[in-house]
Formats: C-alpha cells, structure tokens, sequence
C-alpha cells in the first residue's frame, strides 16, 4: 500500500463548513447547488482556505456520496510516475510494473477525483488530463483497452491560473474545460469575525484532544481580527495549538502572539520586530524565550506526546514558511535535510512535503 492510499483511508467522515459571514453563507449555498451536478468544478482560493474541505463537501452532498472520493496532489509525485499515478499501468508497462494496477480514475470510478494543486501538473500531464476532459476515456500506461471516466472532477490551486497562462505555464484549453463551474474561496481575512468563531473552534478540538485549553485574553480578539492572514484558516489553527502548547490552562496576552501580529497593539513586553533575514531565528528565540513556561497540569501530562506536538507544529510552521522546500525548512530548524524527511514521515505530515525538493 502506497503513502497516499493509506492517507486516503484515514480520513475521517463529512467536516464542518463553519463561518457566518456573508461570502461563507454563499458558498455554502453555491456547493450545495453544484453538488447536485456532474459539472467539472474548479476550486480557488489562497492557501490554507479550505479548498480540499470544499471538495469534500462537493462530493459529500452530492448523489455520489456514497462512492469513491479520490484525492491526487498533483504536485506531491514527480511526472513521470503521476501518468501511471493517474490512468493506472498494465503488467510490463515499464521496468517495474509487475502487476497490474488501478490509477486514481479508475479507482474514483463514478465517485469524484480530487485534483488538487492542479497547476503543479506538468505540462504533458495537462495534455493527458484534457483528453480526458473532452473524451471521458482514458488507457492505462501500456495498456490498448479504452476505460470510461465515470468520476465527477473537482480540481484547485491556489495559485492564480490566468496569471500561469500568461507566463505559459498553464494550457488555456484545460482552464476551459475545468472552469465550468469556479468556485472562489474567500480569503479569511475577509470573513470578519468567522477569524474568532474558528478559533473558538479550534481551541475546543484541541481541548477535547486533551491538549489543554487557553484563553484568549484582553485585546487578542481584536489582534485575531486585525491580521491579515496570509496562511487563512491552517494558519489560525496552528496559532491555536501552539497557544495551546505554551500556554496551557492560562490567558493567552496580545503579547504572547507573533510579532506580526502585534503591530497596532503594543504593548509593554513587545519583541522586537524581526529583520527580513533572521526571521528564522527570530521565530526560535521566541519560543525559546517564551516568558510563560508552560504549566504541569495537576493530573500529570504525557511528556512524549506533548513534546512531540511541539516538535510536529514547529515542523509544519517551517514546511508552510519554506513552501515546503525541504532543504529550506531543514534550515529554519537548523535540523540536516534527512532527519527532517524522517521526522514528516514520522508525523505522517503532507507527503508533498517530503517530495517537493525539486521545485
Ligand atoms: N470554513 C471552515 N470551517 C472549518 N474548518 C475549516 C474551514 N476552512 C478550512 N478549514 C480547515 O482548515 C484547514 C485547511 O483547509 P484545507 O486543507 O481544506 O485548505 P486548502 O485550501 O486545501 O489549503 P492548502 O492550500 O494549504 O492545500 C483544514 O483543517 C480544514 O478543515
Ligand atoms: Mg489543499
């Protein structure tokens, strides 16, 4: 069993849209419409918006709930084997091929294929999928007999696809056939106080995850509302374990936040800004020199699991931060390239992650 198999069958049951605001009522309405079609959908939205949850719920209230839904990161397997990836091979195919084996559209079968980071797609690959766009058929690699695409497809990116067209990176034909129906996730930034109801959220799974929990003291509401959000809701979820690593059972200050996230909220223990090239280190001495130490519950804590959350968050702020360049997030925590590959297969974290070097 592949990686990607195994992270397909964790996942867990239908999660919640949350958010009040207008354009999150909007879209809640626009799935429910286009879930009940078999039009080709296009998700968009920056990064960490909620587009793979939104293709969840595509198919979730769809009529082919209870078929396969099938997610392929487009940009998590290098090219050449993302073609037997997608159509399956037959026996023989290629230097290790021994078997026969299904790829991601025959294994969606009439439920949905997820194709997620759709512009990391190469370029021959765009050629493939658009054929079976327009044909509903496909072959696997080395194989003569012609399969029906039956699967409803759902791709995203987070990346701004007019602009890849224009510097050539995206074929405009594709964009056409997956554009019937866009969707655009908006921004948290823009969602005004859905920013506290999902951190409320949050801090309640993190607590029912026997986590601890934290409050949000005076003036971290309005420091929560006034960020602008560039990782939207991963982002804000991480901030939340992470106040809840350090701060566990207490009050979480404006000054116990980021330093980006402080601007217009001073107070009198503010860090000091970082310099463009020691953010890095900035971000280490900030946790290292954390004022509040983090509080021993009476009941005891389970050492190994709570170090390694910390380690896991620290992991994932650093992947986010480096774009997943893996050399990069390796020196952010001044680990060696290959201790921090094992740790991501340790943690099971994006398997992207651990392939995304090239890039
Ligand atoms: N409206 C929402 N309500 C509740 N949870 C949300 C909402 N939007 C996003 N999330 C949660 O935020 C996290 C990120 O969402 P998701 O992975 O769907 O985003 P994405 O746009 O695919 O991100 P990326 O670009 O990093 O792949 C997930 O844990 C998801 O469940
Ligand atoms: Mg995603």
């Amino acid at each position: 069993m592949t990686g990607t198999t195994a992270k397909i069958e964790e996942r867990e049951a239908e999660p919640d849209l949350l958010g009040d605001s207008p354009g999150m009522g909007a879209l809640r309405g626009l799935i429910r419409r286009v879930a009940a079609t078999d039009s080709t959908v296009l998700i968009q939205g920056e990064s960490g918006t909620g587009k793979e949850l939104v293709a969840r719920l595509l198919h979730a209230w769809s009529p082919r709930a209870f078929r396969p839904f099938i997610a392929v990161n487009c940009g998590a397997i290098p090219g050449e084997l993302m073609e037997s990836e997608l159509f399956g091979h037959e026996r023989g195919a290629f230097t290790g091929a021994q078997a026969v084996r299904k790829g991601r559209f025959e294994l969606a079968g009439r439920g949905t294929l997820f194709l997620d980071e759709i512009a990391e797609m190469s370029q021959s690959l765009q050629v493939k999928i658009l054929r079976v766009l327009q044909e509903r058929c496909f072959e696997r690699v080395g194989g003569t007999d012609t399969i029906q695409a039956g699967a409803r497809i759902v791709a995203a990116t987070h990346r701004d696809l007019d602009q890849q067209i224009q510097l050539g990176r995206f074929r405009e034909d594709l964009y056409y056939r997956l554009h019937v129906v866009p969707i655009q996730i908006p921004p948290l930034r823009e969602r005004g106080n859905d920013i506290l109801m999902l951190a409320e959220h949050a801090l309640r799974r993190l607590e029912a995850s026997g986590l601890g929990w934290v409050r949000l003291g005076e003036g971290v509401p309005q420091a929560l509302l006034a960020y602008a959000w560039p990782g939207n809701v991963r982002e804000l979820q991480n901030l939340m374990e992470r106040l809840v690593i350090m701060h566990a059972g207490g009050t979480v200050t404006v000054r116990d936040l980021p330093g980006k996230m402080q601007a217009g909220f001073p107070e009198p223990m503010l860090l000091p800004e970082p310099a463009d090239d020691d953010d890095g280190l900035h971000h280490l001495m900030q946790i290292i020199a954390e004022p509040q130490e983090p509080v021993l519950p009476a009941q005891g804590i389970d050492l190994r699991m709570y170090l390694e959350r910390i380690e896991r968050s620290l992991i994932e702020q650093a992947l986010f931060a480096t774009h997943h360049v893996i050399a990069h997030a390796a020196a952010k925590l001044g680990l060696r390239r290959t201790t921090l590959v094992e740790k991501i297969r340790k943690y099971g974290l994006r398997e992207d992650a651990a392939t995304s070097d090239a890039r």
